[in-house]
């Protein structure tokens, strides 16, 4: 069973306790997260001068069109502002400060008709953010920059939050995808050849929930979740804003959803700043998280295929 819990009341623990349950919540626009918006679409516009930013795509080379996203999202992501309005939205939505840590918020878009989806708009397949080094107390905030629709957003596949999907996380370690991989978003146009980690079952689709409300909403749910981007149908491009939260007490006692198939190695934690003073998280606490890849800037991946396994065991070796 799977429970949306719209405009809820009820606390912030509790709320996390729901999360880590597999429940969906969707919060109401807030002042802050309405002036997030506000700013992330006068960026937006400034970026695609006079041309309607969810019409561009219609105008522009698939080329010229992922330069300015290339240019675009790092501009957002880096924005001084972006984190003062990350804090309000945290604090209007009931978090205590002191215990929550957020990585830097993300713009993402998703083009119609498949014009852009790989790369810097890659249109995600179904998959658990747990596949992708998130510890498994992460909630994953996602809000709509323009109101949403149907067929321009994200799914839930809530049948797999208790049934473990067939994947390859086991190729994925945080650290090298760091080093290797993050900086080539924008050189992927037509084919992501970048080793992100998939389902290698099929999945069903169906069931599926598909949250939607308008800019400014927030959609609140725990990285255990499977969920994918929706094949964009709209006719207009599709723009959001995501980031992650973590408790510090929750990270600490490695409370949060059960990990049901996750393999992958290392830990995206030190990328958490504190909602308070944006310090980032005690190399003390961090540690909890050590698997001995923590070096992996140092490690080269080699699938070992001599085990006869169907799907190779990675093996991460150390360089000297
Ligand atoms: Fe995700």
């Amino acid at each position: 069973m799977t429970a949306i819990y719209a405009n809820s009341r009820v606390d912030e623990a509790s709320r996390r306790a729901f999360l880590y349950e597999g429940q969906l919540f969707v919060l109401p626009p807030c002042p802050s997260s309405l002036a997030l918006c506000e700013f992330a679409r006068g960026l937006i516009q400034e970026a695609f001068g006079t041309t309607d930013p969810r019409e561009a795509q219609r105008r522009i080379a698939v080329e010229e069109y992922a330069a300015i996203l290339a240019d675009l999202k790092p501009r957002f992501i880096h924005h001084p502002q972006s984190k003062a309005y990350l804090r309000g939205i945290l604090s209007q939505h009931g978090c205590d400060l002191s215990k929550t840590y957020f990585d830097v918020p993300r713009l993402r878009s998703s083009t119609s008709d498949g014009y852009l989806t790989t790369g810097i708009a890659y249109a995600w397949h179904p998959h658990r953010d747990t596949w992708f080094s998130a510890p498994q107390c992460q909630l994953n905030w996602w809000m709509p920059v323009y109101d949403m629709l149907e067929n321009d957003g994200l799914a839930f596949h809530p049948e797999y939050w208790s049934e473990p999907v067939a994947n390859d996380s086991h190729i994925y370690n945080y650290y090298q995808w760091n080093k290797v991989h993050r900086s080539a978003a924008a050189q992927q146009l037509k084919q992501d050849t970048r080793p992100l980690p998939r389902p290698v079952q099929p999945v069903r689709i169906e069931p599926q929930i598909r949250p939607v409300c308008p800019a400014g909403s927030i959609v609140l749910f725990s990285a255990g979740q499977l969920h994918s981007t929706v094949p964009n149908t709209s006719g207009r491009t599709r723009f959001s804003i995501d980031f992650r939260t973590v408790d510090i007490d929750d990270v600490a006692s490695k409370r949060g959803a059960p990990n049901l198939d996750a393999a992958c190695t290392g830990t995206s934690l030190r990328d958490f700043i504190s909602a308070t003073d944006f310090s980032r998280i005690s190399d003390e606490i961090v540690s909890l998280y050590n698997d001995g890849t923590e070096s992996a800037g140092d490690l080269i991946y080699e699938p070992n295929r001599s085990e006869g396994h169907a799907s190779p065991i990675p093996v991460w070796k150390r360089i000297d």
